[in-house]
Formats: C-alpha cells, sequence, structure tokens
C-alpha cells in the first residue's frame, strides 16, 4: 500500500477509498508538500551571493508559462521588482536574466571558458542542419565556418543580389493570385515567407537552387522548419512523426545541394557570386577543403537563420506600413525625389540614397527583433562585476537586447514606432544616433573572434543581430533583402488596415522567433491601377 504516515482515524479513512482516489489523494499531497516546500525555499532560503529568484509556486514548471506567454513583458515587470540581473525557473532550469548594456556585454562578449552556446542550441539544430557544422563541432570551426560566410558577402556579391531580389520581387506579386485586380485584402505573413525564400535562396543559393522552390524544395523546408520547434528543445530525439519528416527532409535537402555542388565542380563553374560556390572553393586553416557535406549543411543552416528572421521582419514592415500610410506615402516620394521620377531598376548604391527606406528596417528591428532570448550554458563561476552575484554552472544565461531597445531611458517614446526618430535632428532621436559623430564612423570599440571585425556592441542598448562571437553574419544582407523588398513594394501598392482596425497585430511567442499573430490582414491598392 501506500506508506502515508497520517494518524490513526486519517489512515483508517484514506484505507477506505478506493485505489484511484487513494493515488489522487497521495498525490494531492505531494504537490502541496512540494509547493509549501518550494515557497518555504524562497522565502527563507535566499543566497545573497545569487541573483534573485523571481517567485513561483510550482517547482519545475516555474516561471515557463508567464515567460513563454509574453517574454518581453516578463522581462519588463520583473526587472522592476528585481533589478537588472534575476533568476527564473524554465522548465526546471535555473535561467539568470540579465538585462540592459551591461548584460548585453556580461553574456555576449563572454569567455568561451565561461559561456557555451552550442549545449543549449545543438539538439534543436543539429537534426536539422545536420552534423559538422554551426552548433555541431568545436566553436573555432564555427568561427570559420562564419568567416567563409562573410568573406563570400562583398559588396560585388551585394550588387548582383539586388537586381535578383527586385524581380523576384515584382514577379512574385504578378502571379501570385491573391494580388490580381486592383485592390484586396490579404494575411501578408504567408506572402511575405514565400518572398523571403525566393529571394534568399537565388541570391545567396544559386538560380539552380531556387528554382527547385517552385517544386520539392519548398515542402522539404517545410518539414525541416516543423524541427525547429520550442517542444523540440525537450523531444528532439523522439520518434514522433514530425521528427521522422525533420530526418527525411535534411537528407533529402542535402542531398539536393550535394548534387548540385558535382555538377558545379563538374562544370568547372568560375566566378559565381553566391555564397554555396565560395563555400565549394574554402579550405579551413588546418588545410582542409570544406567537404561537399559541410557546405550542404551550411546552406541548410543559412537558409534556416536567415529564413525566419527576415520573414517575420518584413511582415511587421508591411503591417506597420499599413497602420502608416502616410509614411508607406513618403517613402515613395523619396524614391521619386533621389532615384528620378521614372523609378529606373533599383540597384546596390540606390539603398544608401533612401534614408527612410533604411530607417524602416531600423525601426522595426528595434520593436520587432525577431529574437527575444539569446541563451549561453554557464560553464564556470562567473562573478557579475559590481555585484555580489557569483553565477554558478548549473545555470542558464538569457540576454534580451530587445528590453534596452524599447527602454525609455535611451528611446524617447519607446513603444512608438516612428522611422523619423534615426534622422539626428528628431525630438525621438536615441542618445546612439544625437551623440554619433559627424562622418558617421563608428567610434564603438571592435574586436576579432575568427571571422572578422565587428563592433563589440558593449555600449549599444541596439542590438537585434546581437553581439560577440556569436553575432549575426546576415546583417548587411538582411538590409539589402529587407530594404531591396520594401522599395520595390512600394513601387507597386499603397497599404492601409482594414477598416476599423488600430495599430498593428499582436506578437505570436509560441515558435522560438517572435513573428505577427495571424491572420495579419491588410488592405492593398495598386498604385498604378493600369498594371492590374
Ligand atoms: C546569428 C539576428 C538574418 C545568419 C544571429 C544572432 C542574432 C541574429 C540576434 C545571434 C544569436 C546568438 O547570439 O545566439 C538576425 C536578424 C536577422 C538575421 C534580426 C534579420 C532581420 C540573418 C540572415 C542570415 C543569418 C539573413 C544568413 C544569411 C546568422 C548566422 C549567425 C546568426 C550564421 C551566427 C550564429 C552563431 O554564431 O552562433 N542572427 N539575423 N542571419 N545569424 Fe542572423
Amino acid at each position: 500500500g501506500l506508506a502515508l504516515d497520517i494518524g490513526g482515524p486519517l489512515a483508517e479513512g484514506f484505507s477506505r477509498l478506493g485505489l484511484a482516489s487513494q493515488i489522487g489523494v497521495a498525490f494531492a499531497s505531494f504537490l502541496f508538500l512540494s509547493v509549501l516546500l518550494n515557497v518555504l525555499k524562497q522565502v527563507l532560503f535566499r543566497n545573497p551571493n545569487e541573483p534573485p529568484v523571481v517567485f513561483h509556486w510550482f517547482p519545475f514548471v516555474g516561471s515557463t508559462i508567464t515567460y513563454g506567454m509574453d517574454p518581453p513583458r516578463f522581462f519588463k515587470e520583473n526587472r522592476k521588482k528585481y533589478g537588472d540581473c534575476f533568476t527564473f525557473i524554465l522548465l526546471g532550469k535555473k535561467t539568470t536574466v540579465y538585462v540592459g548594456p551591461k548584460g548585453n556585454d556580461f553574456i555576449l562578449n563572454g569567455k568561451i571558458r565561461d559561456v557555451c552556446a552550442e549545449e543549449i542550441y545543438h539538439p534543436l539544430t543539429t537534426p536539422v542542419f545536420g552534423k559538422d557544422v554551426v552548433y555541431d563541432c568545436p566553436n573555432s570551426k564555427l568561427m570559420e565556418q562564419k568567416k567563409f560566410m562573410k568573406v563570400a558577402l562583398t559588396t560585388e556579391a551585394f550588387r548582383s543580389y539586388v537586381p535578383i531580389i527586385s524581380d523576384e520581387v515584382t514577379s512574385y506579386f504578378k502571379r501570385c493570385p491573391d494580388f490580381k485586380g486592383k485592390s484586396g485584402v490579404v494575411n501578408i505573413c504567408p506572402k511575405m515567407a514565400q518572398i523571403t525564400i525566393f529571394t534568399a535562396s537565388h541570391a545567396l543559393q544559386g538560380k539552380e537552387i531556387r528554382d527547385k522552390f517552385d517544386e520539392t524544395l519548398a515542402d522539404l523546408y517545410h518539414d525541416l522548419d516543423m524541427g525547429f520547434t520550442p517542444i523540440n528543445f525537450m523531444l528532439h530525439w523522439a520518434p514522433l512523426p514530425w521528427n521522422k519528416r525533420r530526418d527525411h527532409a535534411q537528407r533529402t535537402v542535402a542531398k539536393i545541394y550535394m548534387d548540385t555542388i558535382k555538377a558545379r565542380r563538374a562544370r568547372g563553374e568560375t566566378g559565381a557570386q553566391d555564397i554555396m560556390y565560395h563555400l565549394m572553393n574554402s579550405t579551413y586553416k588546418n588545410g582542409v577543403k570544406v567537404p561537399d557535406h559541410e557546405v550542404a549543411h551550411m546552406m541548410i543552416a543559412l537558409l534556416m537563420a536567415g529564413q525566419h528572421s527576415s520573414s517575420s521582419t518584413s511582415s511587421w514592415i508591411m503591417l506597420r506600413l499599413a497602420s502608416r500610410p502616410d509614411i508607406m506615402e513618403e517613402l515613395y516620394q523619396e524614391q521619386i525625389k533621389n532615384l528620378g521620377p521614372d523609378l529606373p531598376p533599383l540597384t546596390y548604391e540606390d539603398l544608401a540614397k533612401l534614408p527612410l527606406n533604411q530607417a524602416i528596417v531600423k525601426e522595426t528591428l528595434r520593436l520587432h527583433a525577431p529574437i527575444h532570448s539569446i541563451m549561453r550554458a554557464v560553464k564556470q563561476p562567473m562573478p557579475v562585476p559590481g555585484t555580489k552575484y557569483v553565477i554558478p554552472p548549473n545555470h542558464v544565461l538569457l540576454a534580451a537586447p530587445g528590453v534596452s531597445a524599447t527602454d525609455e531611458q535611451y528611446f524617447p517614446q519607446p513603444m512608438l514606432w516612428e522611422p523619423h526618430r534615426w534622422e539626428k535632428d528628431s525630438p525621438l532621436a536615441p542618445s546612439i544616433v544625437r551623440n554619433a559623430p559627424d562622418n558617421g564612423e563608428e567610434e564603438e570599440e571592435k574586436i576579432d573572434y575568427g571571422y572578422g571585425l565587428v563592433s563589440k556592441g558593449t555600449a549599444s542598448p541596439y542590438l537585434p543581430f546581437g553581439a560577440g562571437r556569436h553575432r549575426c553574419i546576415g546583417e548587411q544582407f538582411a538590409n539589402v533583402q529587407l530594404q531591396t523588398i520594401v522599395a520595390m513594394t512600394v513601387r507597386l501598392f499603397r497599404f492601409r488596415n482594414v477598416d476599423g482596425q488600430e495599430g498593428v497585430v499582436g506578437t505570436d511567442y509560441a515558435s522560438l522567433f517572435s513573428r505577427p499573430l495571424e491572420p495579419a490582414n491588410i488592405v492593398w491598392e495598386r498604385r498604378d491601377a493600369a498594371q492590374a
């Protein structure tokens, strides 16, 4: 029977219950006791050498639910209660958040012996990307892989990408049945997801791969994507249907890339500007040529990294423009004024002549950065400078650069989407813009982690692309891609909100990347009705 030591009459009553009820009572007692112990522990034993722990009733569950429903709100509310550095329980794991520029620096510029990204990301990413790349290899190898990718993204390459991207955008809007006629209503998110994958695959992986997205690759990438959900942090290994489809898709996509690489090698191709071509011809410092399967796996990793972030950002941009038709009109006038009334084919150089177009991307990433939480495993005790705290090795560190990007201290009226704030004389300009030197040069400290100089980002409250050794290498590509998509869309359409709707839809935090809640409907209207 159940060995519960509860006094005579109680035990008698208990033994008269059926087995199911006995288990029920035992479970309720167990739950009650564990909640009680958990609460007592928090109230009585506060370790002054560790950050405060966010109060929670249940062990293991901890703050998982309040965090998961709205991470930015969770960070803000607890920062008010506990300060910039606090710990919460995420699925049983002690997770220490440290927000603000100091926190970003502490975590993102952490030493390799102190913090580790691959330990966290590996279970989720390796089955999707494949072996021997990114988080399935030593960090020094990732640094070399990032260098190969970054080196491939030259000005010459970007020059070739702008026409590719603008043609993809124009031809997409021409053939998409949801944009037939003079005007209509559309859920913009799936449309931007498609435009993102067509433009990124064409520019970064060449026309051959791009064309396969009209057939097999779209479904295969969808299956890969299904492996990329938060639940797979725990269940990545399980023989579940979606994991089987993920594994099949990984093998099939990798084979498509490897066959393409073989064919390109056989053709003796020279001088191409896509990343695949550059990786095919790269050599590690130890003299080993990058093997074909690694090129294939890096192709998957790049497309996945770029897809979610750029697609969500471009959807937010379109939604913001629909909520501010005046800004969309200004963007059109900016192109007329700075590029000429005939709106010639867009070039890479043109993008620099469109400051408002650039600011649209910047301001949207400030409020809607697709990555709300950046995590690292702690490898050895880490003293937090200027405090008594030492973060122990069983903790996970969590950086949330979005918190400083929406902090009144740095950005006046922080929740207001206002692209003009990135102009130096705007009353809403953040101090990083107001105090920037006139020659446009950054004074920021730079550092090389093995993939070229990057700004340390220590002082900046605005880090949508991260900082440190894991910083994004896709920033420039994403900017070129997003600015081109916006410029071409503005040439074709006027957007506005559906009648009766104000502002923009809320954010969906249920997947790994934050994105608009769907359906995110907007009204579109062709500028030149004769084109319809
Ligand atoms: C890393 C954001 C687009 C490739 C990162 C990180 C952030 C980020 C915050 C740091 C993650 C960490 O520290 O754990 C973004 C945003 C994008 C974007 C906001 C678009 C709006 C892209 C694109 C590519 C790309 C288009 C590929 C062409 C990468 C790679 C890393 C990275 C390879 C390095 C991962 C590592 O070193 O661990 N990105 N990204 N990203 N991103 Fe991006």
